[in-house]
């Protein structure tokens, strides 16, 4: 059977009918073929993409040029699959008309489904403009790591009584802007599970329990791409630094004792 392709509308229908909503990071087009060919249902090419690839020591540096290189890879690696672009820090927070522009960039040349923006209630307004423009927004709260050096660090958010009716009224207002879905990043299980049951748009959690609509994750941390140590909202599901580390320490020894290349692999 044919998979059709999955739209805003589809995501509703989801939650409606309980169906879990499954997110992963990616950032190129093999990593997005292949969580597209899993089943996998949006892919976010977040702006986390500056640490996972391109090496900087946290999110605020990324430019938004080197964002929409990569959703476009992306796209190009998964061209049905519904893929987000995660708004770069400063890409849309100083002038509402530039924010849109920036936005558009995602949906006209890097042909993304949708568009992520992190903030509270001073991006609400954006996110209305945004979506009365025609673009699919995404609003993230709780822990938002573009605002890590005003928050003192990586906190979990929303474990006061007024900073979880903080978080709920937040989503409550995205919701009436028009956003489709939104992320809870690393908030109390029981507030995010609060916050699902109160609201009709799909919550997306991560390090946010097991209650909302879908769950995403970092693909690095999903595949046992970072050595350091794993997040505790993260599940590792493989090595996969151990397997490159192994297949590249072979290769190393294959071409120094002269096993590699063999008559199989010359002309
Ligand atoms: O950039 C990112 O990877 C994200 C997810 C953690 C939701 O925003």
């Amino acid at each position: 059977m044919e998979k059709r392709k999955l739209t805003v509308a589809s995501f509703r229908k989801m939650k409606n009918n309980q169906e879990k909503i499954v997110m992963v990071t990616a950032y190129d087009a093999p990593g997005a073929a292949i969580a597209a060919a899993a089943g996998v249902e949006m892919l976010l090419v977040g702006d986390s993409l500056a640490m996972t690839a391109l090496g900087y020591e946290n999110t605020l540096p990324l430019t938004l040029d080197e964002s929409l290189h990569h959703a476009a890879a992306v796209r190009r690696g998964a061209p049905d699959a519904f893929v987000v672009g995660d708004m770069p820090f400063l890409s849309y927070q100083l002038d509402m008309n530039e924010a849109v522009r920036n936005a558009g960039r995602y949906i006209k040349e890097a042909r993304c489904d949708a568009v992520k923006l992190e903030g509270g209630m001073e991006i609400v307004p954006l996110v209305e403009k945004l979506v009365l423009t025609g673009i699919p927004v995404i609003a993230h709260v709780g822990l938002m790591p573009q605002h890590i050096q005003t928050a003192g660090g990586y906190r979990v958010a929303g474990k006061t009584e007024d900073e979880a009716a903080r978080l709920l009224a937040e989503v409550k207002a995205f919701e009436k802007a028009g956003a489709f879905a939104v992320v809870l990043e690393c908030i109390p299980a029981a507030v995010a599970g609060k916050i699902t049951q109160e609201v009709s748009i799909p919550t997306i959690g991560i390090g946010a329990g097991s209650a909302t609509d879908g769950q995403v994750q970092v693909c690095n941390d999903l595949l046992g791409l970072f050595d350091r140590f794993v997040p505790k909202h993260a599940k590792r599901y493989c090595n996969l630094r151990e397997i490159m580390l192994k297949a590249y320490s072979d290769y190393v020894c294959e071409v120094k004792n002269q096993q590699f290349p063999t008559q199989d692999n010359s002309f």
